[in-house]
């Protein structure tokens, strides 16, 4: 029985299989550069970084490479993603990696804290995003980032081609999938996460599509 809530019917392993086979990808040239250009420019160098649903960590390691003073914490409710990134070699002292549901347990960090927080693919899980929204906001320092970066929706035949031509996904079984994932990925439109994003007191500094299945949104706590 999968712990995640990818909706998918994909096992624990598959899934982390899958983050971790296409996170060079996801997480390639053309991301850091937006992500140098509109958020590291803003971080101290000792910022303190939290990815939410940080899945396997490899987001977290990439950060620190870039970041070797900063502090890093993770959070996931997956056994198996956690175990992952508590095995990778971290450039930064300081790291935690934390078994924990988001969604109901307040995340265990003083206020006005962190530098970055980070939500990749993750939110549009959750059945309420707003309660979410407003824990990230609290534990934010002052100028500090929210990097959402999710999927957005897109119509179906483009979804189901994107999952046979990028994903490479073939035969009766992917079908199924793609059928049973496409009411969870193709939740929000980009205005629906705008629109969220200033309901729960973000400000839009950036967004970015490097891939037409996702957007990323570089904001940080409105005035
Ligand atoms: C599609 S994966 C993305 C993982 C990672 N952010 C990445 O981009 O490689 C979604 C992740 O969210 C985690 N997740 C789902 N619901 C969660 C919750 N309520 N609290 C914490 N993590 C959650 C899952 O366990 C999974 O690791």
């Amino acid at each position: 029985m999968p712990t995640h809530q990818s909706l998918g019917g994909a096992s624990d392993e598959e899934l982390l299989q899958r983050m971790v086979a296409t996170h060079a990808e996801r997480f390639d040239a053309a991301f850091w550069t937006f992500f140098d250009a509109h958020a590291g420019r803003r971080l101290p160098p000792r910022a303190v970084m939290v990815d939410l649903g940080c899945g396997p960590g490899l987001l977290l390691r990439d950060l620190g490479e870039r970041y070797p003073d900063a502090v890093l914490h993770g959070y996931d409710v997956t056994q198996a993603m956690i175990a992952h990134a508590r095995q990778l070699t971290f450039k930064p002292a300081r790291v935690t990696l934390t078994l924990h549901d988001v969604v109901t347990q307040p995340l265990p960090l003083a206020s006005a804290t962190a530098n970055l927080t980070s939500m990749s693919s993750v939110l549009h899980v959750f059945d309420e995003p707003l309660p979410t929204l407003a824990e990230i906001r609290r534990v934010l320092a002052p100028g500090g980032i929210f990097l959402l970066n999710d999927w957005v929706r897109q119509p179906l035949s483009t979804y189901l081609d994107y999952r046979r031509d990028v994903l490479n996904e073939s035969g009766p079984e992917a079908l199924k999938r793609a059928f049973r994932l496409f009411p969870a990925h193709n939740k929000y439109t980009v205005e629906d996460w705008r629109w969220l994003l200033g309901e729960a007191g973000f400000e839009v500094l950036a967004q970015t599509e490097l891939r037409a299945s996702h957007r990323i949104f570089v904001t940080t706590p409105a005035r």
